[in-house]
């Protein structure tokens, strides 16, 4: 049912954990089954060079989580935010179709920790330039 490699990730998940004093947080649930997903990235000029996530949930929203902690690592905000469900997917090589709900977390997480970390970017400017 799942691919060697989402096993892989659910059972060493990458990148387990918490960044103290990220640059961004996003978290993200499932109001269906519950599950609860967060992504803390470190940004330095525009590159993410550190992500970690925290997920509490089923085995396929881990190895979902792990696998796009590696997948943004290193990429460009712009790049970052091009990473969709299916990309996350892809790279697992599949997920059964009823758990393919389970990599919209991953994705929309992610998205919301850049979108704080935009936010903190734009106050950050704004006290700056007053
Ligand atoms: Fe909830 Fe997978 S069953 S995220």
């Amino acid at each position: 049912m799942y691919s060697e490699k989402v096993m892989d990730h659910f059972q060493n998940p990458r990148n387990v954990g918490e960044i103290e004093g990220a640059s961004g947080v996003g978290t993200e649930g499932n109001p269906t089954c519950g599950d609860l997903m967060t992504i803390y990235i470190t940004v330095e000029d525009n590159i993410i060079t550190d992500i970690k996530f925290k997920t509490f949930g089923c085995g396929a929203a881990i190895a979902t989580s792990s696998m796009i902690t590696e997948m943004a690592v290193g990429k460009t905000i712009e790049e970052a935010l091009k990473i969709t469900r299916n990309d996350v997917a892809d790279e697992l090589e599949g997920l059964p179709p009823v758990k393919m709900h389970c990599s919209n977390l991953a994705a929309d997480a992610l998205k919301a920790a850049i979108a704080d970390y935009k936010m903190k970017q734009a106050e950050k400017e704004k006290a700056e330039s007053e």
